[in-house]
């Protein structure tokens, strides 16, 4: 392969990450530390423990980066770096190194969107992956993450048209929530799958928000759904209202879990797919850390299999938050000569597309 070598920093969240990545697609070197050990006891994230914690580890992370990727700095094309939408303390520290790399290196430097960044993840080929063919356009992308939820079309490269998004909660957010709720700790969408693949009824029934026939979505509604079903559930089960929420009976929060997972599955899929059929895509993308939900890949894959529609999900380590994601848009802003100057500066609330 070729193209730019570029070596990519995020720092947006709660991971540390750093990767090199060639031609926007093939992986030389991943490395993430992730701070969920960290933030586990207070149930979330501090920012300001995020931000303490990525000052620590972005100095080993490149370190370790750099061992894996077996190259010289004489050999990268340039420096990126997710500017925003993030944490602003957590962003400054990938920012500033980044900075100071692309400086003392003499490398340009590329400020790249960390959602433009949960889309590109479909491009990314690991290491030893076989070549296969770049995602066609014109595509619907699905960007589902703790933050953002919204359905985008791309009739090219690096352009976006808004077609929808959440009018409340973010999907993550909501499995973030409900896993609380049902005393499962955070994060709550992982503890979520495997609670529900336990689950031996599966007719719990949670709303769905359509809100008509429009590509937004909701998911505030569901919550408070969740909270009286599980209130009504800790009734039954004797439960004293001071008693956690971790004394629920197993098979209830499994039939909870799998009821609430089959909700946001379903409305996620179903609006995904109408827009895609709608709008003649050649290829739904879909990224961001819920996209690494077991239910919801295996529902995309069948409605989208049952159409013939070519349908890219990154293996779950490339949907959570990565480097390998900013370096595969990051040479794509490259490329078309997007270039940040030593004035970059972190943009909590940066957007990626606006309604078309
Ligand atoms: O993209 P991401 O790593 O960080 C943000 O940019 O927000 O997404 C994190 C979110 C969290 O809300 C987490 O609970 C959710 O992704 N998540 C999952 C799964 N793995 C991570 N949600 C459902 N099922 C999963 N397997
Ligand atoms: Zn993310």
């Amino acid at each position: 392969m070729s193209g730019p070598l570029i070596l990519a920093v995020e720092s947006s969240c709660d991971e540390t990450a750093i990767a090199v990545v060639e031609g926007g697609r093939r992986i030389h070197t991943n490395v993430v530390a992730s701070q969920v050990a960290l933030h586990a006891p207070t149930g979330g994230i501090v920012p300001e423990v995020a931000a303490r914690a990525h000052l620590r580890w972005i100095v080993p992370a490149l370190d370790e980066a750099w061992d894996g990727a077996g190259i010289g700095w004489q050999d990268l094309d340039a420096v990126a770096v997710t500017h925003g939408p993030g944490l602003a303390g957590s962003l400054l520290v990938g920012i500033n190194f980044a900075k100071a790399l692309a400086w003392v290196h003499d490398k340009p430097l590329v400020g790249v969107n960390h959602l433009e960044g949960h889309v590109y993840a479909a491009w990314l080929l690991d290491p030893d992956e076989e070549e296969r063919e770049e995602p066609p356009f014109p595509l619907v992308a699905l960007v589902v993450s703790g933050g953002h939820t919204f359905l985008v079309e791309m009739l090219d490269h690096l352009t976006y048209r808004l077609l929808g998004q959440t009018v409340d909660d973010a999907a993550g957010e909501a499995f973030d929530k409900v896993g609380r709720l049902l005393g499962l700790g955070y994060p709550g969408g992982p503890a979520i799958q495997r609670a529900a693949e336990d689950a031996v009824r599966r007719d719990v029934r949670f709303p769905r928000a359509w809100l008509g026939d429009s590509y937004d979505f909701s998911f505030s509604g569901l919550k408070t759904a969740a909270r009286k079903v599980v209130d009504a559930a800790r009734a039954e089960a004797g439960l004293d209202p001071a008693d956690p929420p971790d004394r629920l009976p197993a098979a209830t929060v499994a039939e909870l879990a799998w009821g609430f997972q089959d909700s946001v599955v379903d409305v996620l899929a179903t609006k995904t797919i109408r827009a895609a059929q709608a709008l003649g895509a050649r290829s739904i993308v879909v990224g961001g850390g819920v996209a690494a939900n077991a239910a919801l890949r295996a529902r995309l894959a069948s409605d989208a299999g049952a159409l013939g529609l070519p349908l890219i999900i990154p293996r779950p380590g490339l949907c959570t938050d990565n480097g390998a994601m900013i370096g595969a848009a990051g040479a794509r802003r490259l490329l078309a000569g997007d270039l940040a100057g030593l004035d970059l500066d972190a943009r909590p609330s940066l957007p990626l597309a606006a309604r078309g």
